[in-house]
């Protein structure tokens, strides 16, 4: 049928015992081992040792086997080593070397459907009294992993591998700077970053709505406002609305909830975005080291991460 989304993030870090903490309090759930589950994606995250922070691998979501065979197949018509078995499909993106998979997979459903959030509006009573989200104490829990961010020193051989190899679709582009690309209904599943050097930018987790974001990011933030990056805002490319936190390792994650779908390809044209535009409709100006993270001289020359 089709691909349908991320399947799974495999990150490496200096500091493995210190990540799962992070992402523990993040509202992942740990399972042993490094591997995090979501709330409604099963085991998405996987974290293990490495010397710097790195992108140890991605796996995308497909519907059946004959999905897997296609995929195979456009890998080898471009020249790129697959490795196939019925059920998954393996290759690796020649510019960054990040191994990518893809696997078949469950589609992804919240059971049953989380309901809406009623917002007032004016003259319009959606809800009555107190606003609901003041009733919710538990701890925010991603119901997915949304995207993955990775910068590359060839956007456009990194773009089309995923395009014409694995099969994404281009959303939006930033000129020669980024290209939003998509394996499922919503906007963007893999951002592909120019960049002087191939890194893991961002990881990117579902949450039911903006309150969510803005509560999850709080909790966050409470012992820890040194996490904070860049939110609360709402992007133009893909229009969810973000919150940015700092891993211990130096890779960010974002909660964002309302993204931009695209249920048909006929109902979408992709636009190029100019200069800031793309990057956010609005919010707080995005700090310097979102763009060009602290520790990318470091990550250039191949040295351990700055950590901090
Ligand atoms: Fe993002």
């Amino acid at each position: 049928m089709a691909l349908h989304g991320l399947a799974e993030v495999g990150i490496g870090v200096p500091d493995v015992a210190e990540a799962i903490g992070f992402y523990t309090e993040f509202g992942l759930e740990h399972r042993g081992d490094g591997r995090f589950a979501t709330r409604d994606g099963g085991e998405q995250l996987r974290i293990t040792h490495s010397p710097t922070r790195r992108l140890l691998g991605l796996t995308i979501a497909a519907d059946d086997p004959d999905d897997i065979a296609a995929v195979a197949q456009r890998l080898t018509a471009h020249g790129i080593t697959a490795h196939r078995h019925t059920d998954r499909v393996r290759a690796v993106e020649p510019v960054t070397g990040t191994p990518v998979t893809v696997a078949v997979r469950p589609r992804i459903a919240p059971d049953p459907p989380v309901p809406t959030t009623p917002y007032n509006g004016p003259g319009r009573i959606d809800r009555w009294g107190r606003a609901p989200f003041l009733t919710r104490t538990d701890r925010v829990r991603p119901r997915k992993l949304g995207h993955v961010v990775i910068g590359s020193t060839d956007l456009h051989t990194t773009s089309r591998f995923f395009t014409e190899g694995i099969g994404f679709r281009v959303s939006d582009h930033m000129g020669d700077r980024a290209a939003f690309l998509r394996c499922s209904v919503e906007h963007h599943n893999v951002l592909v970053m120019a960049a002087p050097v191939a890194f893991l930018h961002h990881t990117s987790w579902q949450v039911d709505d903006v309150d969510e974001v803005g509560r999850g990011a709080h909790a966050m933030l409470t012992d820890h406002p040194e996490r904070h990056t860049w939110g609360l805002g709402r992007h133009f490319a893909g229009a969810n609305f973000f919150w940015y936190l700092r891993d211990p390792a130096g890779t960010f994650c974002e909660y964002y909830s309302d993204m931009d779908t695209i249920p048909e390809d006929e109902l979408w044209t992709p636009q190029v975005l100019e200069g800031v535009q793309g990057l956010y409709a609005w919010g707080p100006p995005p700090p310097p080291s979102f763009l060009e993270p602290d520790d990318l001289a470091a990550l250039m020359t191949g040295a351990h991460s700055t950590r901090g």
